[in-house]
């Protein structure tokens, strides 16, 4: 898995060049605009915890890795709750129709958030090597590393003008993901990097990490695209009307 993590590595650096992360760092811009896109990234956020419980998640576990996997799992499927709070907290929990949520949830504007998810689901579901579904954790577990260390900074700015703990776009989500999987065991790192791969396996392996990372790039720039277009305070009535243009 030593190749693998250092292709993963490489394309942590990259993810951490990208727009998105730019658009975080830059502090000219009110930190409630910077996390404007926290709603949008619900389908993903929410379907995470199905990818963790349904899909990666097996029981018995017949070997080491799957119980590693399954430890990873009680922990990462549990984060939508933060997630839920979190939008609580930022003030989006008013009402509004049912139907605009559908559309808003499913339309143009959340698709790559969704595809990412969808992805997920289909590289895993049917794939046998447990070694594969490690590879698309320890990818995962990257890019969330790099996305969440630079939100929690924006979250740390918006705590101090709201007093709020934000508990998924803050520093304890950030202090949870290790980058690597979650589970309890001494040098876990160690451990990984020496799981041997065949040729066929290191291959393969390398076109997941390039799948995932080119998916999350892709979301988080949708998510980019979404905050510099809704002005935090008036989101679900911006995006409704743009919803209803694309409807058809
Ligand atoms: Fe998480």
């Amino acid at each position: 898995m030593k190749q693998v993590l250092a292709l993963i590595e490489k394309k942590k650096q990259e993810f951490a060049q990208t727009p998105f992360i730019k658009f975080l760092q830059d502090k000219s811009i009110d930190p409630r605009q910077r996390l404007a896109w926290a709603p949008a990234f619900a389908p993903f956020a929410m379907s995470f915890k199905d990818f963790n419980r349904l899909i990666l998640y097996k029981e018995p576990a017949n070997n080491k890795l799957q119980e590693m996997i399954n430890q990873h799992t009680n922990e990462d499927g549990r984060h939508w709750v933060w997630f839920v709070q979190d939008m609580k907290l930022m003030g989006y929990d008013y009402s509004i129709n049912f139907t605009d949520i559908l559309k808003f949830l499913w339309g143009k504007e959340t698709q790559k958030v969704r595809q990412m998810a969808y992805n997920l689901f289909a590289i895993c579901s049917f794939e046998d090597d447990i070694l594969m579904k490690l590879t698309i954790i320890e990818s995962i577990e990257a890019t969330g590393n790099v996305a969440l260390f630079e939100i929690a900074q924006v979250a740390k700015e918006l705590q101090q003008i709201t007093k709020q703990h934000y508990s998924y776009f803050g520093e304890s989500h950030y202090a949870k993901e290790t980058g690597h999987i979650q589970a309890d065991m001494d040098h876990l790192e160690h451990f990984i990097e020496n799981i041997q791969l065949t040729e066929a396996q290191s291959e393969k392996a390398f076109t997941l990490v390039e799948k995932v990372f080119a998916d999350f790039t892709e979301a988080m720039n949708e998510m980019l695209v979404f905050a510099q277009k809704h002005p935090y305070d008036k989101l679900f009535t911006t995006t409704s009307s743009i919803n209803l243009r694309c409807a058809t």
